[in-house]
């Protein structure tokens, strides 16, 4: 047990998926996995292991933002012993050639601070994705038909923004979409040598103010689910 996840040792399986909601993760690992079973539920944080096509898999929640992601991913890492972790969450679209549906697939988050500011200082790190998780996920959104975009995103600290000249400048610089927890999750990945990746469905957009209608989101959710599964065990 840790301080936040109440797992007992073996009970996380090596590749996690973490969906911000952890009644997410509870849809994801009833409808996906086989034999789900909760391994956690310490403040109401879901998280469930069970196998999908015989291997073994964690569902866990990370609740929003990159400070609460980034507890559960240094726990999972460092005394779980996880060594794969995709982030499967939704984001808004910046840019006029992304569509309300279309999946992301993110190669880089750029943030204005994360919680490993305080270790980087003056250093621009640059948060990436693992590459051959990328790879797979990208060859299996496409043979699912899913509209697919690969590149930047942008992990804000602030859902709510007052500074709405900081998303123009993130869609001057072609970066696809924001979100909340993508660029902590790179960056602890990256620390302590697992892989990790963000692959995310555009449930608003910045510039044209769609909404994905909530019946639609169970569906999207649901492909972001099995393109995680299927490039994990690529
Ligand atoms: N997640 C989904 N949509 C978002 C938005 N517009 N801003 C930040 N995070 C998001």
């Amino acid at each position: 047990m840790t301080i936040h996840i109440g797992a007992k040792p073996g009970d996380i399986a090596q590749t996690v998926l973490m969906p911000g909601d952890p009644y997410r993760a509870k849809w994801a690992a009833e409808t996906f996995l086989t034999a789900p079973r909760l391994v956690n539920e310490v403040r109401g944080m879901l998280g469930f292991t069970g196998t999908w096509r015989g291997n073994e898999v964690t569902i866990h929640g990370s609740g929003m933002g990159m400070p609460s992601l980034s507890i559960y991913a240094n726990e999972l890492i460092r005394d779980y012993g996880a060594k794969t972790l995709i982030r499967i969450g939704s984001c808004g679209g910046m840019q006029n050639s992304v569509g309300i549906r279309d999946v992301i697939v993110a190669m880089t988050a750029s943030s204005v601070s994360t919680p490993s500011r305080g270790i980087f200082r003056e250093l621009n790190f640059a948060p990436c994705a693992d590459w051959s998780l990328l790879r797979a996920a990208v060859t299996a959104a496409e043979a699912k038909g899913v509209t697919t975009h690969v590149g930047g995103i942008y992990s804000a600290d602030v859902f709510y923004d007052e500074r709405p000249d900081l998303n123009e400048q993130m869609t001057r610089h072609g970066i696809l979409g924001v979100e909340m927890e993508a660029a902590e999750l790179y960056n602890v990945a990256a620390r302590h040598g697992v892989r990790a990746l963000a692959v995310l469905t555009v449930s608003d957009h910045l510039l044209t103010g769609e909404a994905l209608p909530s019946e639609d989101r169970e569906k999207s959710f649901g492909d972001m689910v099995e393109i995680a599964l299927e490039s994990a065990f690529a």
